[in-house]
């Protein structure tokens, strides 16, 4: 990233939310479900798998949490009557981690059971450090009871290569990411290289104790090292799949889906826009055109 589009990323929580929104747009579905679900429709028509985020974190008051929870039902509900290749993807603190763990263990619980009964499968994600074990108890907890459950594991962690080895036994379904949070250097590793030698031995590990992996990434090198990984130890189809973020990469997400691999696409929705928009930008590399073009036209 050039100087100047990391001194507008580092700026952009000073740029106005209407401006953010609308250089944004492309990473969300919309606000609503119905819109959300079209998207993964549209998506599934053209061979991709889909993942629906209703957007939120940090909930404050359970009752947000228990709203959140009411509204991954309807998802849920609504991915089985559209008969949709989707699944639903969950932050903790959205569900109240912060605010109260035992009412959130019983919340994604129960939307767990219900996913269950309905043949559908819910994907813990991983937020910042400061949730990471309390995120890994309540997914070893979940996993007890039941397999359509699955976690995120962060590459950019010093710690997230001994987490791998503590959940293997579970044989889990592990989407690996390299870590999207401002983490500090005690905690997270600065140099791209490391992070990305670490996503490579983190799932050699996974594959070689039988987890399921999901290579959740648009760098096109990680993406031929689980070509290769794949090819060398040669995994069906079904050990593993991509996974990519709505809006990013999508000729990288064709060359994936014609090479014959499982894609899944990240579809984003819902009011709560903001926190999430705001990381996607920090991360693209055009950020500063699309920001100082916005701001031109009075966005
Ligand atoms: P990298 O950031 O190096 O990007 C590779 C290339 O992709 C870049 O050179 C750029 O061209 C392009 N690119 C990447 N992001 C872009 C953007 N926003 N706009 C335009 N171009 C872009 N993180 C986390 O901490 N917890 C989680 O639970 C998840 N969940 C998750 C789900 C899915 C499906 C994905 C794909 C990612 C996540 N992440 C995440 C985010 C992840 O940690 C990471 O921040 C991003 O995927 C970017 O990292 P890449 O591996 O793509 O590499």
């Amino acid at each position: 990233m050039s100087v100047f589009n990391r001194l507008v990323a580092l700026t952009l929580p000073f740029v106005p939310k209407p401006i953010v929104g609308a250089v944004a747009k492309r990473y969300i579905a919309g606000e609503s479900l119905d819109e959300a679900v079209k998207v993964a429709e549209d998506l599934n028509q053209a061979g991709f798998l889909a993942a629906l985020d209703l957007l939120g974190e940090d909930t404050t008051r359970i009752e947000q949490a228990r709203q959140a929870a009411n509204d991954y039902s309807r998802a849920l509900d609504e991915i089985t009557t559209r008969g949709i290749d989707a699944y639903i993807s969950i932050k903790p603190t959205q569900f109240g981690l912060k605010v109260d763990p035992r009412a959130c263990l019983e919340l994604i619980r129960s939307l767990t059971t219900r996913a269950r009964s309905k043949g559908q499968f819910v994907r813990i994600e991983m937020e910042d450090s400061s949730s990471t074990s309390e995120t890994i108890e309540l997914f070893r907890t979940l996993r007890g009871e039941f397999s359509n459950v699955g976690i995120v594991i962060q590459a950019y962690l010093w710690r997230s290569v001994a987490d791998i080895s503590a959940i293997a036994d579970l044989k889990p379904n592990v989407r690996i990411v390299k870590g999207v949070y401002v983490e500090p250097r005690r905690v997270a590793f600065k140099d791209p290289r490391i992070i990305n030698r670490n996503y490579v031995l983190m799932a050699e590990e996974l594959l070689r104790k039988g987890a399921y992996v999901a290579f959740a990434t648009h760098d096109e090198l990680l993406v031929w090292e689980a070509f290769r990984m794949a090819e060398e130890m040669s995994l069906p189809k079904e050990a593993y799949e991509f996974q990519m973020l709505l809006g990013v990469q999508a000729e990288l997400r064709d060359i994936i889906r014609d090479a014959g691999h499982r894609i899944r696409v990240y579809i984003p929705y819902g009011k709560d826009w903001y926190p999430y928009s705001v990381r996607r930008l920090r991360e693209n590399p055009e950020i500063a055109g699309y920001v100082m073009r916005a701001m031109l036209r009075g966005e």
